[in-house]
């Protein structure tokens, strides 16, 4: 277990197991847990990637957060179900599904004509499976919403602990300028009643929602989108570009070295001469030198998590931290940020790209 401060950012790293690592800390202690779990598909062969997030885990993030607090977890759509389920087994209230859309996915589906077409050295055109797949193109992901349970309603929790309640008027989503937003309440507007009447005429105090304007923006729905069309009601962000991805570290300090500079870096040996790729290859295996992380989500996206469920200068958790995308929010948001990773590699490349991070 190493424990790593960033002062200036109000950011603790640990490298260690989160089952362990959060015993250092007290019950209700954390205002709110952002996090995305591992998918339990051992994507691209990743050996973390073997459940949706160990139980002890979850049981630790239960007790460490607040009564009321509210937790935000990615899935994957295969195996979403078991991360929920976990999730309420150990005594989360499972409170909503959010889906994360993006257009950015690409099919990894077997073609069962072409392969048939190949076993039997024929045209796929000729076969009667020409065109039949395995799969869909990928186009979103699930995040489980859920809270610690409390005894108290929503506002007394609120008044208590200062969590149990969702932050809709600093989500809430602009989309154009001009735009008429609205929400169903019931209310005058313009100095007008509005409502709807029944068939004697009379007010059906039931049915009377009506809209009414509201400058602030749309209110956020449980769908963020990637693709700004025709989805610009939703939250819309781009999704992670190379800046964004590599910020804080020497992407191109391997393209830097040539054959006359590489004695002078420190991992050269004499045993590697001349021998470049030996050079270069020391070096990408020990030295965060760029963000290999397979699973890198956008900063805005996390932005928008933390905002939605921690109050402001609140304490977020994310016990599956990978390359520091929430501490990089988290940052921004302006509150306290926990992160802990089992590779000491990600959590090297977490502290430089945090270190970094200026939304501006
Ligand atoms: C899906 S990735 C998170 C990626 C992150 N959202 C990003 O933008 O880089 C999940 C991470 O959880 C870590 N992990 C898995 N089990 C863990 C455990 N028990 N304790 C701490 N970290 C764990 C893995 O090493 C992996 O980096």
């Amino acid at each position: 277990m190493e424990k790593i401060e960033i002062e200036e950012s109000k950011t603790t790293l640990w490298v260690g197991d989160s089952a362990e690592v959060l015993k250092q800390y007290p019950d209700n202690h954390f205002d709110s847990v952002v996090t995305d779990a591992p998918y339990g598909i051992e994507f691209l062969g990743k050996d973390w990637d073997n459940n949706t997030g160990a139980i002890e885990v979850w049981k630790e993030c239960l007790r460490v957060l607040k009564p009321g607090g509210y937790l935000l977890s990615f899935g994957a759509p295969r195996t979403y179900h078991r991360l929920a389920t976990n999730l309420e087994d150990i005594g989360f209230e499972i409170k909503d599904s959010l889906m994360w859309l993006f257009g950015s996915g690409f099919p990894k589906a077997q073609d069962v004509g072409k392969r048939l077409a190949k076993r039997d050295g024929t045209e796929a055109s000729e076969n009667k499976y020409d065109g039949w797949k395995t799969g869909l193109k990928p186009a979103h992901e699930p995040i489980v919403m859920c809270r610690k349970p409390t005894k108290l309603t929503a506002t007394d929790n609120m008044v208590e602990w200062g969590v149990g309640a969702l932050n809709i008027d600093a989500t809430r989503i602009v989309a154009d300028e001009g735009d008429a937003y609205h929400d169903l309440k019931p209310g005058i507007v313009e100095g007008k009643k509005h409502g709807i009447f029944n068939e004697k005429g009379k007010e059906d105090l039931y049915a009377h929602k009506m809209m009414v304007k509201n400058d602030m923006g749309r209110f956020p729905s449980n769908v963020i989108g990637e693709i700004e069309e025709p989805y610009q009601k939703y939250f819309y962000h781009p999704k992670v570009n190379r800046k964004e991805r590599h910020i804080g570290l020497d992407v191109n300090a391997i393209d830097k070295i040539s054959q006359s500079t590489m004695s002078e870096h420190p991992l050269w040996d004499e045993s590697m001469g001349t021998d470049i790729n030996r050079l270069k290859n020391k070096i990408q295996q020990g030295v965060a030198n760029a963000n290999t992380h397979p699973t890198i989500k956008p900063i805005a996206l996390m932005l928008y998590l933390v905002k939605l469920i921690t109050p402001p200068n609140g304490k977020v958790l994310d016990c599956f931290n990978g390359s520091g995308s929430t501490g990089m929010a988290v940052k921004e948001f302006g509150g306290e940020y926990v992160g802990i990773d089992l590779d000491e590699n990600y959590i090297e490349i977490s502290r430089k790209r945090i270190l970094a991070w200026d939304s501006k």
